[in-house]
């Protein structure tokens, strides 16, 4: 397969490229290097600098390279951002994917693998089925779901498959180390509870000890960013091979409080944990049913919390030693 890896420079981008490349796949990249680093570029990627809302910058991509399948990873990520530069986050995220959409349908490339989130389901609590109702609560949710939306009428009008990915809380790095979450986009429990215990913060703030779980602390479900970017391997596989469009949660089925993950980092090295008040809007548990990328892409992860908190710890370890 030749597999055009849009957002290939940043992190899950990157990882996905790397599993790509371990099963023999062309892998070509394009990526605007907004919130991307090419250390995180795969050597045997061939990579073009250029952003998904020029439609010349994409068009210079597909008329050199011949391509079976398109991946989308380039949006823009920060929740509280989206709150305040909303039309930025549509213009990006979803403005962007129309462009690439227009492209690939004058190339007659009618394959696509997107990454959405667990965030197109709001407030949900419990365990989010793919057919949950859809009711996002802040513009970067809403920005995935109207993409989504899109690519399902454009699928239906032009005869696109699509296989969309709904994520849920994604972390760890690589094995070769050589690739992982870099140091200025950490906002999320894991590498921030990682930076608690080598030196670069003093604590990890837990919000809440008040929910009705079995510590007091939310309930949410963690995957590595190895197995979630083998996924995408195996989506891209299923739709060259004929597959029909579909849209999956990935995650792993289980839940962990923030206690729980504190104590994972824990084991490693101690880790200060400080107490604070609850966020708003953060639902007591959020876990991924993924019997559907189960039963359709024969996947399952293969690394569990520990394995997670591990490879964070030493990828962390690594670039913050440099
Ligand atoms: N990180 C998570 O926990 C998480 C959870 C759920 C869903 N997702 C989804 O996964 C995808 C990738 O997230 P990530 O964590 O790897 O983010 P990231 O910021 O590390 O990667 C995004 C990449 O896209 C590039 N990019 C952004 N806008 C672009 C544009 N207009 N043109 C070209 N390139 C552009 C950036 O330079 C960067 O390399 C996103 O679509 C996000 O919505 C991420």
């Amino acid at each position: 397969m030749r597999v055009l890896v849009v957002g290939g420079a940043g992190y899950i981008g990157s990882h996905t490229v790397y599993e790509l490349i371990k099963d023999h796949q062309e892998v070509i990249i394009l990526d605007n290097l907004s919130s991307g680093y090419m250390e995180l570029v795969h050597p045997e990627a061939t990579f073009y600098q250029g952003d998904i809302r020029n439609k010349a910058d994409v068009i210079r991509v597909f008329a050199k390279e011949e391509i079976d399948v398109v991946m989308h990873f380039a949006a823009k990520i920060v929740v509280p951002e989206s709150v305040k530069e909303p039309l930025e986050y549509y213009y990006n995220n979803v403005e962007g994917v129309r462009v690439l959409l227009e492209v690939m349908k004058e190339f007659n490339v009618k394959k696509i693998v997107f990454s959405s989130t667990a965030a197109v389901y709001g407030e949900a609590s419990g365990i989010c089925h793919e057919d949950d109702p859809t009711v996002p609560i802040n513009p970067y949710g809403e920005t995935k779901l109207a993409t989504e939306k899109m690519i399902k009428w454009v699928s239906n009008a032009y005869g696109f498959n699509y296989v969309i990915f709904r994520y849920f809380n994604v972390a760890g790095a690589d094995q070769s180390l050589k690739i992982g979450l870099m140091k200025d986009q950490l906002t999320h429990l894991i590498p921030v509870a990682i930076q608690g215990i080598i030196g670069l913060r003093d604590h990890l703030m837990i919000f809440g000890d008040d929910y009705p779980t079995k510590d007091g602390t939310c309930i949410r479900d963690y995957i590595h960013v190895s197995d979630l970017a083998y996924a995408h391997v195996l989506g891209a596989h299923y739709l060259v091979n004929g597959g029909t469009s579909e849209t999956m949660n990935l995650g792993s089925n289980a839940g962990f409080t923030v206690r729980e993950v504190a104590e994972a980092v824990n084991a490693i090295a101690p880790l200060k944990v400080v107490m604070g008040p609850r966020r708003d809007g953060d639902p007591a548990e959020l876990v991924a049913s993924n019997d559907k990328a189960k039963r359709i892409l024969n996947w399952s992860p293969k690394y569990n919390l520990k394995d997670i908190v591990q490879s964070d710890y030493l990828y962390r370890k690594k670039i913050s030693y440099k």
